[in-house]
């Protein structure tokens, strides 16, 4: 038992084991957290029913399968591999990796020497199995009635033709493609065209501006690009192509030419005769690749062969390319699915998050796609035509595992019940939160009103660099707090430390770390190994230093913080302030910015920018525009400041250090919590600052 690790013995520990069992409060009801004094008590529990149908039906059942995942990474991993298809085994080694940096480079493999594709896995495998012919998406358009669907088999040759094509023009094994496009079926169609040809894709969210897009294309050098021409939002036409055009334009400028950008007429938002076009580089889709063979051969890969670059935002201003293999994240966004979402064959899952995001990945496209499962995808807002619609399509579809953002809940809760209560929602059985912590009282209405207090709610922590789920509720398996995204996945051990990096056990807050890494975990960031070895690996040397703060309570449970460097957390997209601050100052009256992050009721956090402006520039409501107008150009519209606070001078240590600690007490008024202001070059400024907050 001595070298039993430090996290096993903390889940064995657990007061929702039976040797905690009397702690437990009427073991087999549903109770719900109003009626109870303290939050620690706050033990919503698996409804039996619900347990007696479950994957993993008990703690005990979860900590049997989390020791053999601690004790055994490899037989544990190793077992599920085996349950997809490899062209080549793995070789000797499961799994080799080094997370310390004292001990040399970092570097993580999984399956290494082992031929596969998850192509392949997620389509051929599922139709050999005798699913050709079962949904594997549903398409719910922006409008009420427009809609479609794809089978297994169906989907199939859709992605053969788009790889042929793809391959006609030049595109190998290792190539990078970059994927802009909404939420229809072409999206998860390209992602899996290139992963069946072995080329790497980069999905940028079709939200980010031509700015950004150009950034990203002078970094990864794609191919080729794809997108569509536009799409409607809501009842707002945005028009993609010309966002391309923009961002390709600028990046021949810079010498990264782009021979080829296949676009897809997405007729029901625009027309062919009204879009731009460039002869000789822009291909419509509708004229090729309908053309092209609907087979095409696999190209199998080795399972550290990368599949997918996604770049994240980072507490500098340049955006981090992480990058991911094959085979890890293919077994691990397969199991998490499985096991945090209670997957059954018979389930219709809708996750709302686009493609351009990490959960669009692996739990729009992949996840799902690898157990056979029937994806729903919608191409709108959730509140168009109205606050109901999230419903109707639950019970259009007879959706019953449903995955989204806090962010959205809140929204959905503001706008009152009753735009829930008209819908049945009697398909419904496990729902999903991802993105930010999820308060309790948004944790309620969801699982109250949307889920009729008879769905458990799938807290999912993770993040970009994680691949999948690291911290997650299991349905069934043990009772919830609203808030908490209580016990680790298996194979995951977090870890909280303090400012040293020693580990901190029993009740306690810190840094929340992994220690050992897991199969889904990011290789590197895309041409800077350096600064994955920096940013992850340095500050607690022989740990992955997630950049999030985390407490645990006397149960095991985890209560995620919020980031701890400079990244905020907008309605669950994750925003670097050095972005925000850079492009601010791009602006030619703009002499310098600090940006925080400030609570926000429906988006979690908000954007709250101090500005200092050139000298003898006067601050107006013109010039506030045009600075919130220079965000949205050079990211997008998703990251304009909540706020513009004009700052005539920034409180800044001796040294010139922005003390960034006052600036986010004022933004969000906490006036008597400055604290020490005395080491600042010019206190004075403060007052200033106070009194400007409300002009
Ligand atoms: O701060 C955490 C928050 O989102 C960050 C990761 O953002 P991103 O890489 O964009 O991925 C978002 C989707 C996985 C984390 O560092 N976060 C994500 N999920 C949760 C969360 N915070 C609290 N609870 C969650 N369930």
């Amino acid at each position: 038992a001595t070298n039993k690790n430090h996290q096993l013995r903390h889940v064995e520990s657990m007061n929702i084991l039976p040797s905690g069992a009397g702690n437990i409060p009427e073991l087999n009801a549903v109770i719900l957290g109003e009626s109870l004094a303290s939050e620690e008590h706050d033990l919503v529990f698996p409804n039996p029913k619900f347990s007696q149908h479950a994957l993993v039906s008990s703690p005990q059942k979860y900590l049997e399968m989390y020791t053999r995942s601690i004790e055994d990474p490899a037989g544990f991993w190793s077992d599920i591999a085996s349950e997809f298809y490899w062209k080549k085994k793995w070789g000797q080694q499961v799994c080799s990796q080094n997370l310390d940096v004292t001990k040399g480079r970092i570097n993580i493999e999984w399956f290494k020497g082992g031929l596969t594709n998850i192509c392949y896995n997620c389509l051929d495998k599922n139709i050999e199995s005798g699913n050709g012919d079962k949904i594997a998406l549903h398409w719910e358009g922006n409008e009420l009635n427009i809609d479609g669907s794809l089978t297994y088999k169906q989907l199939l040759e859709k992605v053969c033709q788009l790889a042929n094509f793809l391959k006609d023009n030049g595109v190998k094994k290792g190539d990078t493609v970059i994927v802009y496009l909404p939420m229809i079926m072409e999206l998860p169609i390209t992602m899996l065209a290139c992963a069946r040809i072995g080329a790497v894709h980069s999905v940028v969210f079709a939200g980010y501006s031509a700015e950004s897009l150009h950034q990203r294309v002078m970094d990864c050098k794609p191919k080729i690009v794809i997108t569509c021409n536009a799409v409607m939002r809501g009842k707002k036409v945005i028009n993609l192509k010309e966002i391309v055009d923009a961002a390709l334009s600028e990046s021949s400028q810079n010498g990264v030419f782009v021979a080829t950008c296949l676009t897809f007429e997405n007729e029901s938002a625009m027309k062919k005769e009204d879009t731009k076009w460039l002869k000789g580089r822009d291909v419509w889709w509708q004229d090729v690749v309908p053309k092209c063979s609907t087979t095409c051969d696999v190209e199998w890969v080795d399972a550290e062969d990368p599949l997918f670059l996604l770049y994240t935002s980072g507490s500098t201003g340049k955006p981090k390319g992480v990058l991911h293999t094959t085979g890890g994240y293919m077994i691990y966004t397969a199991t998490t699915f499985k096991y945090a979402f209670d997957y059954k064959d018979t389930d219709i899952y809708w996750c709302t998050a686009d493609c351009g995001w990490i959960t669009g990945h692996s739990y729009v496209t992949y996840g799902p796609l690898l157990n056979g499962a029937t994806v729903v995808l919608y191409e709108g807002v959730p509140n168009y035509p109205d606050a109901g619609r999230c419903w109707d399509i639950v019970d259009k579809y007879k959706v019953t595992i449903f995955y989204t953002a806090p962010t959205l809940v809140r929204s959905l809760m503001r706008d009152g019940d009753d735009y829930v209560t008209r819908y049945s929602r009697k398909s419904l059985r496990v729902l999903g939160s991802v993105g930010e912590p999820i308060n309790p009282s948004a944790w309620r209405w969801f699982f109250n009103v949307v889920g009729d207090s008879r769905c458990p709610i799938s807290d999912t922590w993770w993040q970009t660099e994680t691949g999948g789920f690291m911290i997650t509720p299991i349905p069934g398996a043990w009772p919830q707090k609203p808030g908490s995204a209580t016990l680790p996945f298996f194979g995951v051990q977090p870890v909280i430390v303090d400012e040293k990096g020693n580990e901190i056990d029993g009740e306690c807050s810190g840094y929340l770390c992994v220690k050992n890494s897991w199969p889904g975990a990011f290789r590197t960031l895309y041409g800077d190994h350096e600064r994955y070895e920096t940013t992850y690996f340095s500050a607690f040397p022989g740990y992955y230093f997630s950049g999030d703060g985390c407490s645990r309570d006397k149960d095991g449970y985890h209560w995620l913080t919020g980031r701890v460097d400079d990244v905020i957390n907008v309605s669950g997209h994750r925003i670097g302030t050095a972005e925000v601050e850079s492009a601010l100052v791009s602006h030619p009256q703009c002499a310098e910015a600090a940006v925080v992050g400030v609570e926000h009721e429906v988006k979690g956090q908000g954007i709250y920018a101090f500005v200092t402006l050139v000298d003898g520039i006067p601050y107006s409501e013109e010039l506030r525009k045009s600075l919130v107008l220079v965000v949205r150009n050079q990211i997008g519209a998703f990251a304009a400041p909540d706020r513009i606070h004009w700052a005539p001078s920034l409180p800044k240590t001796r040294s010139g250090k922005i003390m960034r600690r006052i600036l986010r007490k004022i933004a969000s008024k906490q006036l008597d919590e400055l604290g020490d202001i005395s080491t600042l070059a010019d206190p004075s400024v403060v007052d200033q600052l106070i009194a400007l907050a409300d002009s």
